[in-house]
This record gives structure tokens, sequence and C-alpha cells, in this order.
């Protein structure tokens, strides 16, 4: 089944000067780029985007960090989009993170983990609309 999952390129890939080669493994990983929105988030957006996770511990660290620099929010498309995206991403964990994937390539530790996927369609028709109007996904 085709479905649409939200990504989040961190902040910590586009300080580091790897947004394109990102963007270019979900290209070959034929994960169509539906939508692509640059931004900067503020405080107040990184806790309302995360808002499930408020009051855990890695909280605070998390909306700090997100909203330190510029980030990438894509739509992305594709067979199984959800799953698929997951297992390029790796493990949260970067030290458990399969080798070749995004984290284990790019991630820096934990919180500065390199991106971000949707964990359910739920989640992705959630996480899609906090960044991206109907007409803005092509
Ligand atoms: P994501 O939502 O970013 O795709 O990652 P995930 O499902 O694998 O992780 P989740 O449990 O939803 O946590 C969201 C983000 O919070 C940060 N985190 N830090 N220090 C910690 O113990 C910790 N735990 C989670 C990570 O940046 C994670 O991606
Ligand atoms: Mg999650």
């Amino acid at each position: 089944m085709v479905e649409r999952t939200l990504s989040m390129i961190k902040p910590n890939v586009i300080t580091a000067g790897n947004m394109g080669q990102v963007i270019a493994r979900f290209e070959k990983e034929e994960l169509r780029i539906a939508a692509l929105k640059m931004m900067w988030l503020s405080k107040r957006d990184a806790e309302a985007f995360y808002a499930e996770h408020k009051g855990k511990p890695f909280f605070e660290e998390l909306v700090t960090f997100m909203s330190s620099a510029p980030m990438c929010a894509l739509v992305l498309e594709g067979e199984k989009a959800i799953e698929r995206n997951r297992e390029i991403m790796g493990n949260t964990n970067p030290q458990k993170a399969a080798p070749g994937t995004l984290r284990a390539l790019y991630a820096k530790d934990m919180t500065q983990n390199a991106v971000h996927g949707s964990d359910s369609p739920v989640s992705a028709a959630r996480e899609i609309s906090f960044f991206f109007s109907e007409k803005e996904i092509c």
C-alpha cells in the first residue's frame, strides 16, 4: 500500500552539511519526495510537535536541540513508506543502529540522532498536517 510519512532531517545534519546526502538516500530508496520545507523551529513549535513526550526526562534537551538551528521537514511517499523509512533511519540510539542506516551514518547521540520518521499512519497524518497544507503536498 502506498503511504505517506513525515520525515525530519534534524539540525545536526543540516549544520554538518549532510542534508543533501540524506535526501539523496530517500530518493535512492524510492521514497518519493512529495513535499519539502526547510525552517528554523521556535522552541514553542518543537514543544508542540513533540507534545506526546512532554514530562519525559529527555524532553527539554530534545526541544532545545530541535530549535537550535534549521531543520528540514519532508513528506515521503511510497510502498510501506512509514515502516521502510524507519528501517532506513535505524535504531533511535545510534550506538544500536545497524551499519548503513541514517542514524549510524549521521547521528551524534540519542538526542542529535539525525532524523525523525512517523511511527504509524495516525502519527503520520498528524505530523504531516503539523508542517504542510494539502496544497503544499505534490
Ligand atoms: P523519532 O520519533 O524521532 O522518529 O524517533 P523514535 O520514535 O525512535 O523515538 P521517540 O521515542 O519517539 O523519541 C523522540 C526523540 O526523542 C529523543 N530521545 N532522547 N535521551 C533519551 O533517552 C531520548 N529518548 C528519545 C530522540 O531524539 C528521539 O528521536
Ligand atoms: Mg517517535
